[in-house]
């Protein structure tokens, strides 16, 4: 299947009326980090769904931009169809942060990043990830972090190629 040229593909804010088409994003988004998950713990899109899961993402994220200066913006085509999202949010420095580092420097967050499948590979994910530094940049953000699912390779690769590095590891025993 072909995707549109990247060319024809807008970046804007998110606004209101975009609010249901991005709830079921959230919950292609949750379906593709689940089909990663190489122990099947996290629940597929089937489950997801039912329960309203995107809606709820939605407004929990909404409020998350809200009270830490954060941005959404969505990728959409020439006919209004969105096909990608980035959302970063600003971690202020606490006063501990200030003591631990040498040169204390406030941490954008990018805390979701989602690409239509049908669009991949194509640079969007790429684009989008560009606008949201820059916004971050625009926030005096020293550095932007991310946390990625470990079995996610696509992503950790993509990661990788635009310049992130692992700096935290996550570690988990069954008990
Ligand atoms: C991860 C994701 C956002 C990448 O978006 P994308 O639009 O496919 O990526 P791009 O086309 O912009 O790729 C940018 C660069 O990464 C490289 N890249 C992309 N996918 C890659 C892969 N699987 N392996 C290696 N490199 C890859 C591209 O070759 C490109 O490099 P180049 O500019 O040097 O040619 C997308 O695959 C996605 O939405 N996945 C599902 C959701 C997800 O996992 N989100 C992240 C959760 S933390």
């Amino acid at each position: 299947m072909f995707g549109m040229a990247i060319k024809q593909i807008r970046i804007r804010k998110f606004k209101e009326s975009d609010s249901a088409m991005l709830a079921h994003m959230f919950e292609d988004f949750q379906d593709s980090i689940a089909s990663t998950d190489d122990l099947h713990e996290l629940a597929r899109k089937v489950k997801v769904a039912r329960s309203g899961y995107g809606m709820i993402y939605l407004k929990n994220k909404l409020m998350e931009i809200r009270r830490n200066r954060g941005i959404f913006y969505v990728a959409e085509t020439s006919e209004e169809k969105i096909v990608g999202f980035v959302i970063a949010v600003v971690r202020e420095l606490t006063k501990i942060d200030r003591i631990e580092q040498k040169r204390p420097m406030i941490t954008g967050e990018i805390t979701e990043l989602y690409v239509d499948k049908s669009q991949r590979g194509r640079g969007l994910g790429k684009k989008l990830m560009k606008e949201a530094e820059a916004f971050l940049r625009s926030k005096r953000c020293g550095y932007a972090r991310l946390w990625v699912f470990e079995p996610n390779r696509r992503a950790r690769d993509f990661y990788r190629r635009i310049g992130y590095r692992d700096r935290n590891i996550l570690m988990r025993k069954q008990l």
